[in-house]
């Protein structure tokens, strides 16, 4: 399904409950939900609402507020004392002269009111909106439980290794600094959120001895850790929504003149996620301290950047790299 940016779309026959104690307000507003492919479940007062919530979850409840019964005020309190009812947005139809309703309705923490008499399209406006919102809420609480996830995962693989505590998050604040300098467009930024998080999650086939060592590694230890990128990216090669992270594991061990791994590949042929991850990768293991050097200056490292430009490193990136941590013109 494709979606224009920006969108959300709303699944087929949401479910509203209209309480109403007029049937013919209740008709003329419940036919232009329909109109509009909402399935409107009726009830005539709060008691019969809270009879309807047994059997169905609406997506959103309409509720006058003068009703026999059980009025609309204490429907509210009834259905927000229900936690499997308290996320479901409610708004309330007021008549204009009822302010002292509102005032009650405000004092409950109520934010929507509709005032009679209602239009079927001021209806279905208000409605479409509110759900959309309700909607783009749930999306992003998803997207930053999922992004907490992935965290977590990560800060699990690099705990194994006390050398590199905080290594994936400032690794990813640098490699958002470049990208935001570039304009990268928000998806990009997404992926990269994820790919700079997840970049070595393949040295979780790396022994600790290996990873904690302090001397040279030996030519089939060196072997092993350079498995890591494919590694990587078989792990996370079958999930669907972390696709975007691929060229990030794969790539950033790669040389802009060749000569790194795992492929090999040469300038342009390395995706631009593997060039910009690989600035922010050495540059944070140089000016950390590890089992096999002390912490550089940052300036040092800058230097050293600047002399590896066409080498290791894009040349064309290694400029903005520069300038978005502050090391332009700076001495060692
Ligand atoms: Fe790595």
């Amino acid at each position: 399904m494709t979606t224009r940016p920006g969108t959300t779309p709303l699944p087929q026959r949401r479910q509203i409950l209209l309480v109403e104690d007029s049937s013919q307000v209740r008709q003329v507003l419940a036919r232009a939900l329909e109109a509009e492919n909402y399935a409107v479940h009726q009830a005539e007062h709060g008691q019969a609402g809270l009879a309807l919530l047994k059997r169905i979850t609406p997506d959103l409840i309409l509720s006058d507020i003068n009703m026999p019964r059980m009025n609309g005020i204490e429907f509210y309190k009834a259905v927000r004392q229900n936690p499997a009812w308290v996320p479901i947005p409610f708004v309330f139809l007021t008549a204009n002269d009822s302010a002292e309703d509102i005032q009650a309705g405000r004092e409950l923490g109520v934010e929507d009111y509709l005032t009679k008499p209602i239009e079927g399209d001021d209806l279905v406006r208000i409605v479409n909106a509110r759900l959309l919102r309700v909607a783009n809420v749930q999306v992003a609480q998803i997207g930053q439980a999922y992004l907490d996830t992935v965290t977590m995962l990560a800060n699990a693989i690099e705990g194994r290794d006390p050398y590199t505590r905080g290594h994936v998050e400032r690794v990813t604040a640098y490699a958002l600094r470049m990208a935001e300098a570039m304009r990268w467009p928000p998806d990009h930024i997404r992926n990269l959120e994820f790919g700079a998080r997840l970049h070595d999650i393949g040295k979780i086939i790396v022994p600790d001895q290996i990873l904690k060592k302090a001397g040279p590694l030996s030519d089939e230890e060196w072997a092993l850790m350079k498995q890591h990128p494919t590694a990587g990216a078989k792990i996370v090669g079958g999930i669907a929504h972390l696709q975007g992270t691929l060229p990030y594991i794969l790539y950033h061990h790669e040389h802009w003149s060749g000569g790194g791994y795992p492929r090999g590949l040469t300038g342009q042929e390395i995706p631009i996620e593997g060039r910009v991850l690989a600035l922010a990768d050495v540059y944070d293991a140089l000016t950390t301290v590890r089992p096999y050097h002390p912490a550089r200056s940052p300036a040092e490292v800058g230097q050293f950047m600047t002399l590896k430009a066409g080498a290791l490193f894009d040349p064309s990136l290694v400029p903005v790299f520069l300038d978005v941590m502050g090391l332009n013109n700076k001495k060692a």
